[in-house]
């Protein structure tokens, strides 16, 4: 048992460090101290904080290790710098940012072999703080994944191309009959604070759409009107589009009567029938308005995704408690893309919704609040800081975030103006009360 999970921190660890790698030798080092965006950190920022961030946690708390570079704490501290103001701080070279992350590593792999993984400290209790510290690495890969989207400039990154797949005999929407269902975990081993602890909630019967929504049906909102109509939108999402004058997700364009986008650093007609993505929380909560719909809540959709109707128990996954396989969920960057709606049919729920884990971010309508019993754990910043109205719930992880930190409970959030991100979204509608077979 403990040397199973050695073998997966380790395996994880090692994962995320080929990724990060990966990133950042693409581009040339003017690249990696370069500002793509305001949104985001320089890639170089990035990779020192996940060196900084394992230090803090791995060799000083669970190894009781001396520190290494105590006096860069503060310049790697995201809360005390914003992310448009980080070129401007005396970051680590790109040498000495890969020095100082391998540094680190090397004596982490040496404290893995030696601490015990079983046991009543929580912090390292089933190597809870070694999954923690690859799901970070891995959310910064995703991070500097969106980097590289904005970065302007000729491709630097490759990948080859999802499984073809397709809508081919779905039903556009699937009944999930209502009744309650445990929403979060209390024995995931690496769940993180927000995920927890394991509750019942009840949840009214709804139509959940089978896949994300396409590219295809964006295009009718947008043909329709939808960006003109403040019936659609809510008042902050109005003022959003109004003032930087957005008509599109972000990355498209309009040339000769086409829809073109921009990713990776090519340019591309966009695809009706792929996912969307880089769209704001306010754009899919006015394509569901437009259509009639609305956007699930947080409950509904992990409901979708976990519940087991049969057993009435949740999985960890739609398709079981396995963790992905490449036949089951588009994710860990394979592919630079969401895969067509409607394909991966290995890993469909049991009432058969397709791709609720990997492709695209799916918002929700939930703001992003603690679960009953919440306790914050092991620090405030990592989720308590963000609880409240001012951050709505993504769902099911990208194409861009690897199995480790994507399961049927974990939750993303994000400001609703955001869409640099890999944002997409589902739909939903109530179901009349004699559908409810609970
Ligand atoms: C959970 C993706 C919102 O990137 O801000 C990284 C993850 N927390 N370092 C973020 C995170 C600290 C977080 N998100
Ligand atoms: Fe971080």
């Amino acid at each position: 048992m403990t040397d199973d999970l050695r073998r997966r921190a380790l395996d994880a660890l090692i994962t995320a460090r080929d990724r990060t790698a990966g990133l950042t030798t693409c581009v040339d080092e003017n690249e990696l101290i370069a500002q793509h965006s305001p949104l985001m950190s320089p890639l170089v920022w990035d990779l020192a904080h996940i060196g900084n961030q394992e230090e803090q946690w791995l060799l000083r708390t669970v190894g009781g290790r001396e520190a290494l570079r105590p006096e860069i704490d503060s310049v790697y501290d995201a809360f005390e710098h914003p992310r448009a103001l980080r070129p401007t701080l005396p970051l680590l070279a790109p040498s000495e940012a890969r020095t100082y992350a391998s540094d680190v590593r090397g004596r982490v792999l040496d404290i893995l072999e030696r601490t015990p993984l079983e046991g009543t400290d929580p912090l390292t209790d089933s190597g809870f703080a070694f999954g923690m510290i690859a799901q970070h690495e891995q959310q910064h890969d995703e991070t500097m994944l969106i980097t590289h989207q904005l970065r302007k400039g000729p491709a630097a990154l490759s990948a080859p191309e999802p499984p073809a797949g397709g809508m081919q005999g779905l039903a556009e929407e699937i009944l999930v009959p209502g009744g309650p269902f445990t929403m979060g975990t209390s024995t995931e081993p690496w769940a993180l604070d927000n995920e927890r602890p394991a509750h019942r909630r009840d949840v009214p019967a709804f139509h959940l759409d089978t896949a994300p929504v396409t590219c295809g049906a964006y295009i009718a909102f947008i043909e329709d009107g939808g960006y003109d109509d403040p019936r659609w939108w809510a008042a902050e999402g109005w003022d959003q589009i109004r003032r930087h004058d957005i008509g599109a997700p972000l990355f498209w364009r309009r040339e000769a009567g086409q829809w073109l986008r921009r990713r990776f650093g090519v340019t591309e007609p966009v695809p009706a029938d792929e996912p969307v993505l880089h769209v704001s929380w306010y754009e899919a909560d006015a394509y569901a308005r437009w259509a009639g719909r609305r956007l699930p809540t947080e409950a509904e959709w992990e409901k979708a995704a976990r519940h087991d109707q049969e057993a009435d128990r949740s999985r960890r996954f739609p398709w079981g408690d396995a963790d992905p396989t490449p036949a089951q969920a588009n994710l860990g960057q394979r592919h630079l893309r969401p895969a067509t709606a409607g394909s991966y049919p290995e890993g469909e729920s049991p009432l058969g919704i397709r791709q609720l884990i990997g492709d695209v971010w799916e918002w929700t309508s939930s703001d992003f609040l603690p679960y009953p019993g919440f306790a914050a754990f092991p620090y405030r910043e990592y989720s308590e800081v963000f609880f409240g109205s001012a951050h709505k719930v993504l769902r099911g992880g990208s194409f861009a975030v690897d199995k480790v930190a994507c399961r049927g409970t974990f939750r993303n959030w994000d400001l609703p103006v955001r869409r640099q991100i890999f944002s997409g979204f589902r739909t939903a509608r109530d179901a009349a009360g004699h559908e409810d077979v609970s």
